[in-house]
C-alpha cells in the first residue's frame, strides 16, 4: 500500500474485507485534508506524447550512425561491464526492443490480479517494446538460469511496502520460467511471504514494512486514523528479526511517508510531518525518510549476528505518475510509451527521495558494510506508461487509477535485470 490508496480500502490484497462506513467516512475526511498536500508533487506536467517503439525503431534504423542502439540485428548476450566505474547502469534511455517480455500472463501463473493489466482490459502493448540501454554499456537481459545459479544455497529478502511486493512478484514470474517455487509461508494479509526453490536451494522472502522503523497507527474510536507515530531509534523488528539469516537484503520504502507523521526519539516528540501544530517542530517527508533510512542502515551496520557476506541493496524510490490530479481527485496515468530523459522533471520530489536514500546507504558503506544501490528512479521516471492505471480490476475502487504499482509484464521487470547485474559481481 501507499499513500494514495489508504490500506484499509485497497489494492493490497485482502484488506478491503474489514471495510465499513465509519472507516470510509474517516478515510474520506483524512484524504480531503491530505489531498491538498499531495497535489503539489503529484501534479505532473504533461508533455507531448513520444513516438511508439516501431516509429522509434524505424528512425533509429534510418540513421547511419553505427553507435546507435539498433535491434535490426539479433542481439547477443553481452557480458556485464568489467568495472563498475566504467559504466553507470542506471544512466541511459529506453530504446525500442520488439522481442517482447520474458513472460506472459499465461506463462506466469502468479501475476496478481491487480497487476494483470491485460486481463483487466489494457489494450495497448507498445509499452512492452522497450529495453533499458545504459549510456556506456549493455544491461544484460534477465536470465533465470544464471540468476538461480548465483543465488544457489542463499536467502534473499525484499523489505518494504507494496512496491517491494511488486518487485518480488516480478522476480517470481521471471524465475518461474526456470523453476516453480514452493509456497512456504504466507500470512493472512500477504505481507510476509516465503518461497523456496528446491532445485537451487534458494529461499526468497517478502518482509513487509511501511517505514522500516517502528511505527504505530493512531486509533480513533477503534479505527485506524491514518496518522502514525514513528520511533526513529527503534527498528521495525518484524523485518529486522530475519536479518541474521540473510545473504541479500533489498531495502526500499517511501510511499507511506506522505501523510501525517509524529516522530519520536525515545519518549521525546521531535517533530511532525503535515501536522501544523504551532508547538511542534514542523518536519517534511524528506526529513522523515532520512531519519527512517538512517536508522535502518545503522541497524544493519551494527548487526553483530548478521552473516559476514550479507549484501545490502537499496532499491531507490519508485515514482508514481498521477497526471492532472491525485489518486482521489481524478488523477490518471494513461500514457502508452516512455518519456525521454529531457521530458522528465528532476526537480520533483521523487528525485529528492532518491538522493536522501542514497546518502544514507553510503553511510553504511563507510561503516564497512557491503552495499549496492539498485537505482531505478531515473529509469522509472521515464515510464509513466508502466502502471495499471484504470486496469487493475478492483471492483470496489472502480474509477480510481493505480499509478503507483506496475503492470506485469512491464518495465518493473527491469528492476530484476539490474538486480542480477548487481549481484553477479
Ligand atoms: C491474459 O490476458 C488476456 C488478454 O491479453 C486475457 O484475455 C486473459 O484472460 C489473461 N489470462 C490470464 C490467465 O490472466
Ligand atoms: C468517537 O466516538 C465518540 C462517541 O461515540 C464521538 O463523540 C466522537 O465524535 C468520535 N470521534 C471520531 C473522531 O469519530
Ligand atoms: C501542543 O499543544 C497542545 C494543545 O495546545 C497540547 O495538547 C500538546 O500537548 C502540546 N504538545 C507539546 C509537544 O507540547
Ligand atoms: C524538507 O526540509 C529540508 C530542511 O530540513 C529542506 O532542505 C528540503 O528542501 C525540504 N524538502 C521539501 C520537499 O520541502
Ligand atoms: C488520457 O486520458 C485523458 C483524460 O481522460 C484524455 O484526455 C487523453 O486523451 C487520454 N490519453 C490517451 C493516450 O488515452
Amino acid at each position: 500500500m501507499n499513500t494514495f490508496f489508504p490500506e484499509k480500502m485497497n489494492i493490497y490484497g485482502k484488506r478491503e474485507r474489514g471495510l465499513n462506513m465509519n472507516r470510509l467516512l474517516s478515510f474520506l475526511l483524512t484524504s480531503l485534508a491530505i489531498a491538498s498536500i499531495f497535489s503539489f508533487f503529484l501534479a505532473y506536467s504533461p508533455s507531448s506524447f513520444p513516438m511508439t517503439s516501431k516509429q522509434a525503431l524505424t528512425s533509429v534504423q534510418n540513421q547511419p550512425d553505427d553507435d546507435n542502439p539498433s535491434h535490426a540485428v539479433p542481439v547477443k548476450m553481452i557480458p556485464p561491464p568489467k568495472k563498475e566505474a566504467e559504466c553507470d547502469l542506471f544512466k541511459g534511455q529506453w530504446v525500442p526492443d520488439l522481442r517482447g517480455p520474458l513472460y506472459t500472463n499465461s506463462s506466469c501463473k502468479s501475476i496478481p490480479e491487480s497487476k494483470n493489466c491485460f486481463k483487466n482490459g489494457r489494450m495497448d502493448r507498445d509499452f512492452l517494446n522497450w529495453k533499458w540501454k545504459p549510456e556506456k554499456c549493455e544491461l544484460p537481459e534477465f536470465d533465470p538460469k544464471a540468476f538461480l545459479q548465483i543465488v544457489r544455497g542463499k536467502k534473499m529478502a525484499f523489505v518494504g511496502d507494496s512496491v517491494a511486493r511488486n518487485h518480488v512478484e516480478s522476480l517470481l514470474c521471471l524465475l518461474s520460467q526456470e523453476e516453480l517455487p514452493k509456497d512456504i509461508y504466507k500470512d493472512s494479509e500477504d505481507r510476509f511471504r516465503t518461497w523456496y526453490f528446491p532445485q537451487h536451494d534458494f529461499t526468497l522472502m517478502k518482509l513487509w514494512s511501511k517505514y522500516l522503523i517502528a511505527a504505530d497507527e493512531r486509533m480513533v474510536n477503534g479505527t485506524g486514523s491514518g496518522v502514525f507515530d514513528l520511533h526513529i531509534d527503534r527498528i521495525d523488528y518484524e523485518w529486522a528479526k530475519h536479518l541474521p539469516g540473510l545473504d541479500y537484503a533489498i531495502i526500499s520504502d517511501g510511499h507511506w511517508f506522505f501523510r501525517v507523521l509524529y516522530l519520536y526519539k525515545g519518549k521525546k516528540l521531535i517533530g511532525c510531518v503535515y501536522c501544523n501544530k504551532p508547538n511542534i517542530t514542523g518536519l517534511n517527508t524528506s526529513n522523515a525518510v532520512r531519519m527512517a533510512f538512517r536508522s535502518a542502515f545503522k541497524y544493519i551496520s551494527n548487526c553483530k549476528n548478521c552473516k559476514g557476506g550479507l549484501l545490502t541493496l537499496l532499491r531507490t524510490f519508485a515514482p508514481a505518475h498521477f497526471e492532472n490530479g491525485a489518486w482521489n481527485t481524478g488523477g490518471y496515468c494513461n500514457r502508452t510509451s516512455p518519456l525521454r530523459e529531457a521530458q522528465v522533471d528532476f526537480t520533483k520530489f521523487d528525485w529528492e527521495m532518491r538522493k536522501i536514500q542514497i546518502e544514507e546507504i553510503e553511510k553504511a558503506r563507510k561503516e564497512g558494510k557491503t552495499v549496492r544501490v539498485l537505482d531505478i528512479t531515473r529509469a522509472m521516471l521515464m515510464r509513466p506508461d508502466g502502471h495499471p492505471g484504470l486496469h487493475w480490476g478492483n471492483q470496489w475502487m472502480k474509477g480510481y487509477s493505480d499509478c503507483v504499482h506496475w503492470c506485469m509484464p512491464g518495465p518493473v521487470d527491469y528492476w530484476n535485470s539490474f538486480l542480477m547485474a548487481l549481484i553477479r559481481n
